[in-house]
């Protein structure tokens, strides 16, 4: 069964990964790329998104999203990705224009006309996803379903309790939550089980093609800087997780759960409280990933840079 979805994303090696998984599969239809500002600018991951299209041979339309989140100022994650948001290997230019319409306005558009419902796939700071739900209440019902990537059940990477998409802008992922809007959330508690081993690089080496080899000069910087940083040489790779559970929500396994936005802590604003153990009384709304088929998510990757050429 096809799924058309719209990828919002901050690329990001991890994002780039989505995004090629997303266009590869053909369970998948992507409709739509949008931007956000997070691993990097919203200048250079836009830039990065329309040169991993060229990379890759996609025409899908672009659109460029939020600068800042809905409250305060863009922050970025140079110590992760690099100075450009994908360092580590050369990569064409733009072989086409962005799209004349904004984020929010792309992702209407691309809804409105849809025959089918669409999934949302933010892989970044939800801001363009809130922004959306926000300006267009009457396209709700469209919406089959946001899976996305950020948060945990456990502790998190930007600060001690908060992950990184969801610590950029609580407040976005906080009108996601409570949107009504069939929601799955896949954490670090799972994106770490997904470890870009030795073996997997040389799985992707041995397909023998340019894209394969450029997309493993890219791992290893990130798994560069995930060593330097977190003292982890296989980085995990968090964000083709909701597009592989899209793909076939068999690669892992969920629970419902009452899961809230933390906004106000000091120390633990942007942390995802999830309630594993149903001892606060609050109504279930996020499917949470609990755990994942690593050999199963690992064979999409392959495939999908495989079949890319
Ligand atoms: C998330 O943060 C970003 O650095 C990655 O692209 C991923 O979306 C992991 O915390
Ligand atoms: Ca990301």
């Amino acid at each position: 069964m096809t799924t058309s979805i719209i990828l919002d994303c901050d690329p990001g090696h991890d994002d780039m990964m989505a995004i090629l998984l997303a266009a590869a599969h053909p369970n998948i239809d992507l409709l739509g790329i949008t931007t956000v500002s997070g691993n990097g600018s919203l200048d250079k991951v836009t830039y990065n998104a329309q040169r991993i299209c060229a990379l890759a041979g996609l025409t899908i339309p672009i659109g460029k999203g939020a600068n800042d989140p809905l409250a305060g100022k863009a922050s970025a994650a140079p110590t992760i990705h690099g100075a450009s948001a994908l360092d580590g290997a050369p990569l064409p230019e733009p072989t086409y224009d962005l799209s004349e319409l904004n984020a929010v306005e792309l992702i209407a558009k691309l809804v409105a006309e849809s025959p089918v419902p669409v999934t949302l796939v933010p892989t970044g700071p939800m801001t363009n996803i809130a922004q959306f739900l926000m300006a267009h209440p009457e396209l709700h019902s469209k919406i089959e379903h946001i899976a996305f990537m950020g948060g945990s059940v456990t502790r998190g990477n930007w600060t001690p309790y908060a992950e990184f998409n969801i610590w950029a802008d609580p407040e976005a992922a906080d009108v996601v939550l409570r949107s009504g809007i069939r929601t799955t959330m896949v954490g670090l508690n799972v994106s770490h089980m997904a470890l870009a081993t030795p073996e997997v690089l040389d799985r992707l080496l041995a397909l023998d093609t340019d894209l394969a080899r450029t997309v493993v000069d890219l791992l290893k910087f990130f798994a560069h800087t995930y060593d330097t940083v977190f003292g982890m040489p296989d980085p995990p790779l968090h964000d083709p997780i909701p597009v592989a559970a899209v793909i076939d929500p068999a690669v892992m396994t969920t629970a419902l759960l009452p899961v809230s936005i933390e906004l106000n802590g000091d120390l633990t604003r942007g942390a995802t409280v999830v309630d594993v153990h149903g001892i606060t009384g609050r109504d279930a709304n996020v499917h949470v990933a609990l755990d994942l088929d690593v050999d199963y998510f690992w064979n999409l990757i392959v495939d999908s840079i495989r079949d890319l050429g």
